[in-house]
């Protein structure tokens, strides 16, 4: 079988592996290569099997679920082997793979085709909990308390771990920190067909619909205060309205927003209108710690301490308030949110993001390249918001009105 590839996911659960998975697919399938997703999990959830979620269903001792899992996994290399040798060109098996049995049993079974393993790992204890978090709202679990859920998620990954074996021996394979969306190891053996790409994919943040909202008006920015946790007017109240209705045609799975009341109270009503929409406040995107400034007006600074006001003036992104932040320090901790958001988002979700005016200035200036400096005068409105598109085919940021929708 020339010219074709069998791409086999590895990792524990939740470490991204469907992520790469779908991410991988959908982009070399924009190239025109005939790809197809298999996933074991889906094979297991339609077994007649009631129990196959239950965590000692992936207990190795337990001779039953070994078997039924090893069946479906059979069934998909079977699935897969035909795709290849009808018309298709790359199979994907999404699965946890996490035995060298099983890995020996994928490479017996492609003996004519070159296997290239992806291992998944996520040493980010925060992402990983953030992760198991949302996992514990799957389809699955969501008869159960989230604490329930989130105890029986973990005895399954243990049950995982307990029989974990890194790649070491497999003819090619590379080594992904799913987090930071970096290789860490690779070794192939075999020529890998669109090695080139797979590999520029796997490093390239796709972002299918990205909105980049700021709160509300807040009686602080009647002031022309800032800092603070104030709430929003009856104007920026009416403003989260309009985005909820605005965004009902849009699906939402979460939306996330920093820790400050303003960006919650204009999320809440988006939430609302939506189905299943889960709240993730990031306090990686907080807005910039003015420190001694936190609740002053421009002109009180300016007043009151003019070295702030002219330092800042000549320096907005390297300067950093005393006792608080400025765009330079803020920059790590808005990219970490940003890769959290990435990690957790599945790849084929949209992303709704409510931030802040220097918050969403630093996110923005993560995919359009601005010099630094310019950095703290993006134009952020409060009666627009950022519709953001990418992927390795184009970049697209456009300025939305959702004003219209209020009523
Ligand atoms: O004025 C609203 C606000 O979000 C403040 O809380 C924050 O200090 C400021 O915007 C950031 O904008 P700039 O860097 O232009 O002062």
């Amino acid at each position: 079988m020339t010219g074709k590839l069998l791409i086999v996911l590895m990792g524990l659960p939740a470490r991204g592996k469907s992520t790469i998975a779908g991410k991988i697919a959908r982009t070399i399938e924009l190239d025109d290569v005939r790809v197809r997703l298999f996933n074991n999990g889906e094979q297991r959830r339609i077994l007649p099997n009631e129990n196959s979620s239950a965590p000692d269903f992936f207990s190795p001792h337990n001779a039953e679920g070994v078997a039924l899992r090893d069946q479906c996994a059979r069934i998909n290399l079977k699935k897969a082997r035909d795709f290849l040798i009808d018309s298709g060109k790359v199979a994907i098996i999404d699965a946890s793979n996490v035995s060298r049995k099983r890995r020996q049993l994928i490479e017996e079974t492609f003996f004519d085709v070159p296997v290239l393993f992806i291992e998944c790992v996520n040493d980010d204890e925060e992402a990983l909990e953030a992760n198991l978090e949302r996992k514990a709202f799957l389809k699955e679990f969501r008869h159960l308390p989230a604490r329930e859920a989130l105890d029986l998620f973990a005895r399954r990954i243990g049950y995982y771990e307990s029989i974990y074996e890194p790649l070491d021996k497999e003819r090619n394979r590379i080594l992904v920190d799913s987090f930071e969306a970096c290789i860490l190891k690779e070794h192939t053996t075999d020529l890998i067909p669109y090695y080139d790409r797979i590999r520029d994919i796997i490093t390239t943040r796709i972002v299918r619909n990205l909105f980049l909202l700021r709160h509300g008006q807040t009686f602080f920015n009647l002031e022309d205060r800032i800092g603070g946790d104030s709430g929003l007017t009856e104007k920026g109240q009416a403003q989260a309205q309009a985005l909820a209705r605005h965004f009902t045609p849009w699906r939402l799975p979460i939306i996330f927003t920093s820790n400050h009341k303003r960006t919650q109270q204009t999320a809440s009503p988006i939430a609302e209108k939506q189905e299943n929409c889960s709240f993730i406040a990031l306090p990686e995107f907080n807005e910039i710690d003015a420190g001694i400034c936190d609740g002053m007006t421009y002109q009180e600074i300016k007043e009151t301490m003019p070295t702030v006001t002219e330092a800042r003036r000549l320096d907005k992104y390297g300067y950093t308030y005393p006792k608080g932040e400025g765009y330079a320090s803020m920059e790590k901790r808005v990219h970490r949110g940003l890769q959290k958001v990435f990690y957790l988002n599945n790849i084929d979700d949209n992303i709704m993001i409510v931030g802040h005016q220097a918050v969403n200035r630093m996110i923005l200036s993560y995919f359009i390249s601005r010099l630094k400096e310019e950095v703290p005068f993006i134009y952020m409105p409060q009666d627009r918001y950022y519709h953001i598109q990418v992927d390795p085919y184009k970049r697209i940021f456009e300025l939305t009105n959702y004003t219209d929708s209020i009523g």
